[in-house]
């Protein structure tokens, strides 16, 4: 299969808008080297196809499918590569895209679970709003560990994992987390077996979130925060990294420690990077210290194949 990385940031995108830490002014006036970098989703396909399956929809997409020509086939006066959306969690970052891709001639075909359809119809009525253009051809994916394909997209299979990460402020459960709010994906080629294990908001590594990511060819996860308390000591707001939902990579069992318990063939990347996160300089310390632990950082517009 093959992986697109259309965007690595975490919301609010690298540079933030609004932002002036040392990574977004620095990086806005070229004195921190640094790339930008849009809001965290990837694309992938089969190894033969021209169609595949976007897993998230950002904020950033019109711009993403620009950049990306391989999103764009153009066999008909309309088209898209697109053939169905996988939603991680009903956060902003990951599903406002759906607005800018409301000119389908039908229904979009999206799988989510349960909980991010009631806050998509509810908290966010994305869904609701979208029924008014293209409309929405919902597909419930389970936590139960039943696999799943996208029809269209031949010989790649989905299996979910319930993770503890968080569901969006309009959630009725932000607070008390239900299974289902945020997924991990345990993404397979079935003619290779090639798998990846993708989970852009992690907040803790339980055991089968452990054994999923051992048993995968190539972990690309959480890479929000360098510390628990990165917001904070920067001034940029009162929010632990936990108490959003995300592991730090920094400091005892995070995931930096984490990765390092994975059998040394597994290819380990980050996605989901805050723009606070100074392994965002390509000359800071920590990123130093990730090079050295073999852990890459995504980048837009970066091609893996598995
Ligand atoms: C998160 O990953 O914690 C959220 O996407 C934050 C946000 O709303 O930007
Ligand atoms: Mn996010
Ligand atoms: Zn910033």
């Amino acid at each position: 299969m093959r992986i697109t990385i259309l965007g690595a940031a975490a919301g609010g995108g690298f540079p933030q808008w609004n932002c002036n830490c040392r990574n977004c002014a620095g990086v806005r006036n070229g004195t921190v080297r640094a790339k930008s970098r849009t809001q965290s989703s990837i694309f992938i396909r089969n190894d033969n196809d021209a169609d595949g399956i976007l897993f998230n929809a950002s904020p950033d997409i019109l711009e993403q499918i620009r950049n990306s020509p391989i999103l764009q086939p153009g066999r008909a006066s309309r088209d898209t590569a697109i053939a169905g959306v996988v939603l991680m969690d009903g956060q902003i970052d990951h599903t406002t895209g759906l607005f800018m891709l409301r000119e389908r001639p039908t229904p979009m075909p999206i799988w989510c679970t349960d909980p991010v359809e009631q806050d998509l119809l509810q908290g966010n009525p994305i869904f609701r709003v979208l029924s008014h253009f293209c409309g929405v051809q919902r597909q419930r994916i389970s936590v139960d560990g039943a696999l799943f394909h996208v029809p269209g997209v031949e010989g790649i299979s989905l299996q979910a994992i319930a993770l503890n990460s968080k569901a969006a402020p309009y959630s009725p459960h932000r607070e008390a987390p239900v299974d289902g709010d945020n997924i991990g994906l345990l993404i397979t080629d079935t003619t290779t077996k090639s798998s990846l294990f993708y989970a852009p908001g992690l907040g803790e590594i339980t055991p089968p979130i452990m054994a999923a990511m051992a048993n995968a060819d190539c972990v690309m996860v959480d890479g929000t925060f360098w510390t628990d308390d990165e917001m904070i000591t920067l001034g940029l707001s009162q929010k632990t990294a936990r108490s959003m939902g995300h592991l730090p990579q920094s400091g005892p069992d995070g995931m930096v420690q984490t990765m390092a318990k994975l059998p040394s063939s597994v290819r380990r990347m980050l996605i989901h990077i805050n723009n606070s996160n100074p392994i965002l300089d390509e000359d800071s310390p920590e990123r130093a210290e990730l090079t050295a632990a073999g852990i890459a950082l995504c980048e837009d517009g970066t091609e893996i194949q598995l």
